[in-house]
């Protein structure tokens, strides 16, 4: 049976199992959250030894210099050293606030015991003091002193359940950041585009005044979209920020909307395609984040439709897959 190290200690890997599974029986905490190779969330280095192929598909190739991989895919046949890739050291911090809003979305406020260097869109690891762990992306403007996360919250969620009860100053520790879906300000004229469902609006609001506060000059749409009209939330903040900015559109879409509330029942992915078709493809910039099938579909179809694959950058998330949000 080979044999995974990790942090000078050596793990029996059951028949079949995964590296993120093997850390997990261990009581180790690695990010992660489609589970199935798409987010990215899980993406480890390699120490010693070999990583199956199946594991680096998706890397880019300067990662894959670097030794990095999908944890959640890689099922070792032969002895593996891995290491966390970067930000692996817990940080203290304090829930600030909590607010309730539409569509069962927590926006959680945390103030970190030391700044976090990080940008709007990256995620981190939320950790409970009894080793609960989730990855939520960042919706703050990186330098912002408080870190903004948006939990959809699930009755029986184990974190999610728990923030909704949580007070402020409750203590937890947090651990990141991770991801490269963030805004480059590499041309300040280009097309963005951002699509995102549910709390998948929680790093395109990071993205988005992090565009704008750095003068980004190009046109940006934003499409936020839900299956029902009143899952959709911050519609005021997202509605004030358009008002503010010219260059900004911001689309709701809801597949219930009437029309006469100022949304469309136009399916997310449709609108996409065709504000694309509309844009100069080459300079485009688009920002997927949502559920897999979604970020997955879109990223192949925009493809299709001329878009570069080094121009959509994608966060995929899907809280069922992290056993019990
Ligand atoms: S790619 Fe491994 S958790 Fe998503």
């Amino acid at each position: 049976m080979p044999k995974l190290r990790f942090a000078e200690r050596d793990l029996e890997i059951a028949g079949g199992a995964t590296v993120l599974e093997t850390l997990e029986a261990a009581g180790i905490d690695v990010p992660n959250s489609c589970r199935a190779g798409a987010c990215q969330s899980c993406l480890m280095q390699a120490v010693a030894g070999e990583v199956p192929e199946e594991a680096r598909r998706g890397v880019s190739p300067a990662k894959r210099e670097l030794g990095h991989f999908l944890a959640c895919v890689c099922r070792p046949t032969a002895d593996l050293e891995v290491a966390r890739v970067g930000g692996s050291e817990a940080i203290a911090a304090t829930i600030a606030a909590i607010r309730r809003c539409p569509g069962d979305v927590l926006e959680v406020r945390l103030r970190g015991a030391e700044r976090l260097d990080y940008r709007g869109g990256q995620f981190i690891t939320l950790l409970r003091d009894d080793g609960l762990a989730r990855p939520y992306s960042l919706a703050s403007v990186g330098g912002a002193a408080e870190l903004e996360l948006h939990v959809r919250h699930f009755a029986d969620g184990a974190m999610s359940g728990w923030l909704a009860r949580a007070a402020p100053g409750v203590e937890v520790a947090i651990r990141g950041p991770y991801g490269e879906c963030f805004y480059v300000a590499d041309d300040l004229e280009r097309p963005l585009l951002l699509v995102g469902t549910g709390t998948g609006l929680a790093p395109l609001y990071g993205i988005v005044r992090e565009a704008l506060a750095a003068g980004h000059r190009g046109p940006i749409t934003l499409l936020h979209g839900a299956r029902r009209a009143a899952d959709l939330y911050h519609r005021d903040e997202l509605a004030a920020l358009a008002a503010a900015h010219d260059n900004l559109e911001v689309v709701a879409s809801a597949l219930d909307a009437t029309g006469d509330d100022d949304m469309t029942a136009t399916p997310i992915d449709a609108l996409a395609l065709e504000r694309a078709a509309a844009a100069d493809r080459g300079a485009l910039r688009v920002y997927l984040c949502g559920a897999p099938a979604l970020v997955n579909g879109l990223r192949r179809r925009l493809f299709i439709a001329g878009v570069p694959l080094r121009s959509i950058l994608a966060d995929a998330f899907l809280p069922a897959a992290t056993g019990g949000a």
